[in-house]
């Protein structure tokens, strides 16, 4: 079940031998190689090498180790670019050509770089495709990382074009759904359409909305041909992709997914913490910047196995420092077996480290491996070799990941729509899905991400966080499933368009729940107001909706802003009608946990009573505890269970595995 990332061409092939057999030491299954490899592969053009990588598989198949292979892809060599540049992205920016030096200098739109592509992975497929001991692919490296899925270039405009042709049909449908109009922005053919960048003030969101599904719509078709292509080459082979957190791509991952067997992620908990706490006070980032925040990696897990809603894969585990962020801490001791643990927990089937050895040149020198460049074990290796030691007593293979009953509802949409329109500098899509998330998590349940298109039935308690766009088929869906629903603010806010709704927001979702958003204020954050629910007072912050309610006869209103100078003024918070709640304002972690708890109370979901900086996590019998905080804590365990790892008392970043007998 783990698994290691391997750059044969990096090292001499003195090397190999002795990395097999030491990988086979250590507990690992699983060799992901040749992902960055098409200078080596094909060094002019047609002037093919494979006989290195035949070599490097044949001597890691000889221990017995199972090999994932890679699409080059993430890395055109520089005369496939020197032969044709129009391979290369623009900056949208800038307006500048993103060039050769680095990796992902391709643009989704270029035909040539598609047939390239499929090129090259052809030939891969076709000579590893039934050799037995490649055992699965994977397609490109973290597609549209670097800010990548979108591009200004020349033929991405022209494809954009091409794009609103068939989406609109004429161009004055076009005009119209954009509401062109306003500012004399109309257009008379396709071909005088621009790109959304680089414009005097802000441009038409809706246009900037049609060119980010434009470059989403891209990124998919280049995905899908080179999946469909493995296919045919790699009978019974697994195909997956591994991605980054989503909020940094912005592209229908759920779209990519579609063809896949399961998706992967690359975790890396320490630098995504130190990002997500840039710009907080030392004081709330210091308990965190060895261990990363308690709900980070696991909303990114919990994310990419709602992609396909199958076990996942983690393709790159940080194994120490990382040399991305902007400060690269050293994990506290023992903290990449507990990152391990708890990737397992959340239903990983591998957990991969990402890399080998570290790398004595090029770009990420300061990298940390498994071994270091003078090929001595860094401290991760002993936690590796104990955390292989415990899997085998855990026998996660038959503790099938816990299906949730709690989901959060989340899109590309939703990301697209708020950072077009961001109305307040403070509203973040990504922190407040988060902050439903770590609610839950307090509350010690397994949690689900859903989209719209997925299957309700299992679910009693569903949330959408944010969720502007949806239609009347959503809207039907819900009323036929048995889940209560909770929307947050912005829900059903905008047309498919980006216009606003005609019977004002929330739009759709005025057919279950009787009201209207009259008009929004945004609020520094520094300043928060006040809304009561149950005769305690909360913080609305931020975004704050006035509500119409029409108090038909199950709708109630279930918390009031306070308003006015004295704060006696009561208007609509939060409302209810039967199985749809809308929360018309950002709050305070204290509601959403206390006002989760009470409907999971009403739903008879069971929580546990998580303390803090414990997290903890169910997969089929089994129920992990993890430790994130610097002090033993006793989870008071009952008699009936049956301790698998760990204690009753969990030791500072430690982990308590048990079942109940
Ligand atoms: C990942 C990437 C790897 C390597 C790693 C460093 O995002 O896939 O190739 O760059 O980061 O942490």
């Amino acid at each position: 079940m783990l698994g290691v990332c391997y750059y044969p061409e990096h090292w001499p092939k003195s090397y190999w031998a002795d990395d097999a057999k030491k990988m086979v030491e250590l507990g690992i299954t699983y060799v992901r190689i040749a992902e960055f490899a098409w200078s080596r592969l094909e060094p002019k053009e047609g002037v093919l090498c494979f006989d290195w990588l035949d070599e490097a598989i044949a001597v890691l198949a000889g221990e017995g180790l199972k090999v994932v292979m890679c699409t080059p892809t993430a890395t055109p060599p520089k005369w496939l670019i020197d032969k044709w540049p129009e391979i290369l992205p623009v900056d949208p920016v800038t307006g500048s050509v993103r060039g050769f030096g680095s990796r992902r200098h391709y643009d989704f739109s270029s035909d040539v770089y598609l047939r390239e592509s499929l090129r090259i992975t052809d030939l891969l497929a076709r000579r590893y495709g039934k050799n037995d001991a490649v055992v699965g692919w994977q397609t490109d490296n973290e597609i549209c990382a670097h800010e990548t899925a979108v591009s200004a270039s020349d033929v991405a405009l022209r494809a954009f074009r091409k794009w609103c042709q068939q989406r609109y049909g004429d161009i004055n449908t076009l005009n119209a759904a954009w509401g062109n109009v306003f500012w004399s922005m109309e257009y008379s053919d396709f071909d005088d359409i621009e790109l959304p960048f680089r414009a005097v003030t802000e441009v038409n969101p809706s246009h900037s909305l049609a060119y980010k599904r434009f470059s989403s719509d891209q990124v998919v078709s280049y995905h899908d041909q080179m999946v469909k292509l493995i296919r045919e080459h790699a009978p019974n082979r697994f195909i997956t992709h591994n991605f980054i957190p989503f909020d940094e791509t912005e592209v229908d991952n759920f779209g990519i997914c579609k063809d896949l067997d399961f998706a992967s992620y690359d975790s890396y908990p320490l630098g995504r913490t130190d990002m997500y706490f840039s710009g907080a006070d030392a004081q709330s980032f210091r308990p965190y910047m060895r261990t990363g925040h308690p709900d980070l990696a696991t909303y990114y897990h919990d994310q990419v196995r709602g992609l396909t809603g199958k076990d996942f894969w983690i393709m790159e585990q940080q194994p120490g420092p990382v040399n991305w962020a902007p400060s690269n801490t050293r994990p506290a001791p023992g903290m990449v077996r507990f990152w391990t643990l708890e990737a397992f927990a959340h239903g990983a089937s591998c957990v991969s480290y990402f890399r080998w050895r570290q790398a004595p040149f090029a770009q990420e020198q300061m990298h940390a491996g498994l071994l270091r460049s003078d090929n001595s074990k860094t401290e991760t290796w002993q936690q590796i070799e104990q955390v292989n030691e415990e899997l085998k007593h855990l026998d996660l293979l038959s503790h099938e990941t816990e299906m949730a009953s709690v989901a959060i509802l989340t899109s590309a949409d939703q990301f697209w729509f708020t950072k077009i329109e961001r109305q307040s500098d403070n509203y973040d899509c990504d922190d407040i899905q988060l902050s439903y998330y770590s609610a839950l998590r307090a509350l010690g349940i397994n949690i689900n991400f859903i989209s719209i298109e997925s299957d309700f039935s299992q679910y009693s308690l569903i949330l959408a966080p944010c969720l502007p766009d949806f239609d009347d088929a959503f809207i039907s869906k819900c009323e036929a499933s048995k889940a209560v629903f909770v929307f947050g603010p912005r829900s059903g806010s905008k047309t498919a368009e980006f216009g606003c709704p005609a019977t004002l927001p929330p739009g759709p979702l005025q057919k279950i729940l009787p009201m209207k958003i009259l008009s929004v204020e945004t609020i520094r954050k520094d300043c928060p107001e006040k809304f009561i629910w149950k005769g305690t007072e909360y913080e609305s912050q931020i975004w704050r909706e006035e509500i119409e309610s029409y108090y038909s006869k199950n709708t109630n209103v279930v918390a009031e802003y306070c308003e006015g100078e004295s704060g006696s003024q009561r208007t609509p918070a939060v409302v209810r009608n039967g199985a749809a709640i809308y929360i018309g304002t950002l709050t305070c972690e204290a509601f959403l946990r206390d006002f989760f708890q009470e409907l999971c109370d009403e739903l008879n979901i069971i929580t546990f009573d998580v303390l803090d900086n414990i997290r903890v996590r169910q997969r089929g019998g089994l129920r992990f505890a993890f430790n994130y905080s610097n002090r033993e804590v006793n989870l008071s365990l009952p008699d009936n269970v049956r301790l698998l790892l760990g204690g009753n008392t969990v030791k500072p970043r430690d982990v308590t595995v048990w079942v109940k007998t």
